[in-house]
C-alpha cells in the first residue's frame, strides 16, 4: 500500500528527474503520463508493486538501482539516459491495468487485472509509444526493448549481438530484477 502523500511525492520526484534531462519534448512525455495514469498505475497484477502508485515506485527503485550499478560499472550509460531508461522502461504498463471490482462494486482481492487491447510486446510497445513523443537514442531503445532479458522468449535468438553491441542492456535487466525481487 502506497499512501496518497507518497504517490504525490513520487510524481514530483519523477517529473523533476525527467525535466533534468533537458531533453526536447520531455513535457510531452510528462503530459502523457499524467493523462494516462502512470503515477497511479500498479506495476503488476500480483507479482510486485500490485497497488495504486506501484509503477511509479517501481520505476524509482529501478532508477536508484540502475544509477548505482551504472556508476559501479564505470558509467557506460549517460546520466540523462539512465533517468529516461529507468523511469520509462515499463511505459506501456500505464495502459494495460484496470481496477477489478466485484458485482457489489467492492474492489476484488487482487484489485487489478490486465487488459491489453494492443499487444505489441512489453519492451517493443514502450519504445513505440515513447518514440511518438520523444526521440530516444539507439542505446535507450535497446535498453527499454530488451530489459526483460531471458524472460523475453526472443532474447535468446539475439543474445550474442545484444550483449556484444549493447552490454548496458544487462545493467537495466539486473536493476529491474533487483528492484522487483528484492526491494519490493
Ligand atoms: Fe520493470
Amino acid at each position: 500500500m502506497i499512501t496518497d502523500e507518497e504517490i504525490y511525492a513520487n510524481e514530483k520526484k519523477i517529473v523533476r528527474l525527467l525535466r533534468s534531462t533537458e531533453r526536447e519534448s520531455i513535457e510531452h512525455v510528462i503530459g502523457d503520463m499524467r493523462l494516462n495514469g502512470y503515477f497511479t498505475s500498479p506495476a503488476s497484477t500480483r507479482y510486485h508493486m500490485s497497488c495504486t502508485g506501484g509503477l511509479a515506485k517501481h520505476s524509482l527503485n529501478v532508477y536508484e538501482t540502475l544509477d548505482m550499478l551504472n556508476k559501479y560499472s564505470g558509467s557506460p550509460i549517460p546520466d540523462d539516459s539512465v533517468k529516461l531508461i529507468a523511469l520509462l522502461h515499463d511505459y506501456d504498463k500505464q495502459f494495460v491495468y484496470q481496477e477489478k471490482r466485484l458485482k457489489n462494486g467492492e474492489l476484488a482481492k487482487t484489485p487489478f487485472e490486465k487488459k491489453d487491447s494492443l499487444p505489441l510486446g512489453h519492451g517493443e510497445k514502450s519504445v513505440i509509444l515513447l518514440q511518438k513523443l520523444i526521440e530516444l537514442t539507439p542505446l535507450e531503445q535497446m535498453c527499454i526493448r530488451w530489459h526483460m532479458g531471458n524472460y523475453d522468449k526472443s532474447f535468446r535468438e539475439k543474445e550474442n549481438i545484444i550483449k556484444t553491441n549493447y552490454p548496458e542492456v544487462m545493467l537495466v535487466y539486473f536493476a529491474d530484477h533487483i528492484s522487483s525481487l528484492m526491494l519490493e
